[in-house]
């Protein structure tokens, strides 16, 4: 039986990897091997956790403050090893991490294929975000099969010469993701609060925000909060050390505003489902958002999943402190407003994309 190695290290690769896991374990004609870097440590944890998946390689890489290149070093370093044990035929890494890149890397030194998972995605600009938008690109140059999400995506990749035959579009994990989690009972005080008032969630981490866009961002909801008492504002906090020393010093101690540890992805999945605003810089969020219907204000200049918004569900309201505000306000006064982006079409797929995938290993 052939082997298939899935790399991956973080929350939002956990959690759109895992259904994949699943699926592959469900078929039993390729025989799956789960390494995780523990680029992320808690937040992987948590997320395997959900999906009851027991990793057979964990290199725990996670450093406090880690620097992308040590990071990056690291993981090739320790990798090497686990290609050389397993010699597998094709290692599938996803998306967009230091992970994903040096995985891929790692492979490809060895000649070993590699099938990238969540391919395509662009915003064109290396900056933003900042460094995924080059590790997508990279992973993207070293994949033999690229697993795009969308047409769009597939043809972001035609544009660069891609050939067409090695290109599937599946949907997104993501969304099989979210059918995983929604299917489970749920609840908690995080929910309790929630149902307190008017919803909304808010998530915020993208290191090119790091600093005064951050800072902007959170003054606006802070104000938002004061004007709008009947809000109640949930904010799971990244464990990022220079995240949540902003978010804290933003936003501590207003009433209405909750900040919690991150949140395991079955409450979070379900306090998103409930919200009538969802404030994000996320990528998994905006596929999330826009899956469950609810309205999303995406907190970036420029996002490499624009399907969501051409849908209607999403709207890119950048990072200044008065266009956050004012988006946020208009659309959680202004009801024609609210239901004109309510339950707009999920362009992300049908939450059978891990099924796609899997039938596509076994024709290769
Ligand atoms: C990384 C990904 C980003 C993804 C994000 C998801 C890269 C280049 N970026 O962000 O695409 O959106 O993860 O969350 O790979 N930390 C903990 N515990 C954890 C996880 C992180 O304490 O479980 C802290 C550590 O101090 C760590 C820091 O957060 O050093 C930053 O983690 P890192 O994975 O380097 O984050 P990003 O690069 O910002
Ligand atoms: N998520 C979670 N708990 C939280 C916040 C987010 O489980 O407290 C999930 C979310 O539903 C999504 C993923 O984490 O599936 C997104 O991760 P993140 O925003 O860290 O990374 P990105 O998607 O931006 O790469």
């Amino acid at each position: 039986m052939k082997t298939v190695l899935l790399v991956f290290g973080t929350r939002p690769e956990a959690v759109k990897m895992c259904p994949l896991v699943l699926e592959l374990r469900r078929r039993g004609t390729v025989r799956p091997v789960v390494c995780v870097t523990g680029q992320h440590r808690r937040l992987l944890r948590d997320a395997l956790e959900v999906f009851q998946v027991t990793p057979d390689y964990d290199l725990a890489l996670m450093e406090r403050e880690q620097s992308l290149d040590a990071l990056t070093a690291a993981c090739l370093t320790a990798l090497g090893p686990v290609l050389e044990r397993e010699a597998p035929n094709l290692v599938l890494v996803h998306g967009d991490t230091t992970t994903a890149l040096a995985a891929a890397m790692a492979a490809f030194y060895r000649h070993i294929p590699v099938g990238h998972v969540e391919a395509g995605l662009r915003t064109g600009d290396l900056a933003a975000p900042f460094p995924e938008e080059f590790n997508r690109r990279a992973v993207d140059m070293l994949s033999q099969y690229a697993f795009a999400p969308t047409p769009e995506a597939r043809e972001n990749l035609l544009a660069e010469g891609f050939d067409d035959s090695r290109i599937w579009v599946t949907g997104n994990t993501g969304i099989d993701a979210l059918r995983y989690t929604l299917r489970q009972d749920c609840a908690d005080p995080a929910l309790d609060f929630l149902a307190g008032g008017v919803p909304v969630v808010l998530t915020l981490h993208r290191r090119e925000s790091l600093g005064r866009p951050m800072e902007e961002m959170l003054a606006a909801v802070r104000t938002l909060a004061a004007d709008m008492p009947g809000l109640r504002i949930l904010c799971p906090v990244h464990p990022n050390p220079q995240v949540r020393k902003t978010v804290y010093a933003a936003l501590a101690g207003q009433e209405n505003i909750r900040l919690t540890e991150p949140m395991d992805t079955v409450t979070f999945h379900h306090a998103l489902a409930g919200a009538r605003l969802i404030l994000t810089d996320s990528g998994g969020v905006q596929e999330e958002a826009a899956a469950l219907g609810v309205p999303a204000l995406v907190l970036r200049e420029k996002t490499e999943r624009p399907e969501g918004i051409q849908a209607g569900g999403l709207l890119l309201a950048g990072r200044g402190r008065e266009a956050v505000y004012t988006q946020c306000r208009r659309l959680l006064e202004d009801e024609v407003a609210w239901k004109a982006m309510r339950g707009r079409p999920n362009p992300y797929g049908d939450g059978h994309a891990s099924e796609r995938i899997a039938e596509a290993l076994e024709q290769l």
